[in-house]
């Protein structure tokens, strides 16, 4: 009886954790610099909020490789240009083509990899 009850205690925290993870980042931007500053460009600001009501999650969580942790992903121009990652619909297709650096590349200097924000401030040159 009391192992089934703390089962289920460890099932409802378990189920609290993994809603509070999509929450930060669906509602918010993700900063991408591993490799951007240090390569002359500006931080990279994901506005995952826009995404995220016109495409659904495994669009790029499954399909395109995006890990679903912020940070986790080591993303390229080379394969940005190759169609990969951002590339898939950023290819003057399906959205603006890659050559529009400032509208990716929008993040003040210093930003670091990560969640900022929440919905009501997502886009390009926010941060
Ligand atoms: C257009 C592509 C795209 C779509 C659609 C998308 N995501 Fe993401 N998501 C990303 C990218 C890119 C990151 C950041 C990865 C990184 O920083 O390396 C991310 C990060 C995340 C994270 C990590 C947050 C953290 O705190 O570490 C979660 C969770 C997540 N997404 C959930 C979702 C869910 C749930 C949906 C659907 C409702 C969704 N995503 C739709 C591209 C997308
Ligand atoms: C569709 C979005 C997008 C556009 C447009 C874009 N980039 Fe990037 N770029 C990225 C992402 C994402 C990364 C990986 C960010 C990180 O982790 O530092 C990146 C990384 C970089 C890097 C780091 C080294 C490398 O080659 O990967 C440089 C330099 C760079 N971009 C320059 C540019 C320039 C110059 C342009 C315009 C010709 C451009 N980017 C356009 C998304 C974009
Ligand atoms: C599944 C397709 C898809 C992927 C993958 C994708 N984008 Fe987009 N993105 C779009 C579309 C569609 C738009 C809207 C284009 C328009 O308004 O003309 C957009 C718009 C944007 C905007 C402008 C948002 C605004 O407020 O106007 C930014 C910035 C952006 N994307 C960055 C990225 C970066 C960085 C990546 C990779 C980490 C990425 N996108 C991956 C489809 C995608």
């Amino acid at each position: 009886m009391s192992a089934r009850r703390g089962n289920l205690a460890l099932a409802v925290v378990a189920l609290a954790a993994m809603l509070a993870l999509p929450a930060a980042a669906e509602y918010g931007d993700v900063v991408l610099n591993k490799r951007s500053e240090a390569e002359g460009a500006r931080p990279v600001v994901f506005p995952h909020w826009f995404h995220r009501i016109r495409f659904r999650c495994k669009v790029c969580h499954s399909e395109l490789g995006f890990k679903m942790r912020a940070g986790a992903n080591t993303v390229t121009m080379r394969e940005i240009a190759d169609g990969k990652f951002c590339g898939m619909c950023h290819n003057g297709q399906v959205a603006w083509a890659a050559d529009r650096c400032d509208l990716c590349h929008s993040g003040k200097p210093g930003l670091r990899s990560g969640i900022q924000g929440g919905h009501a401030t997502l886009g390009p040159g926010v941060w």
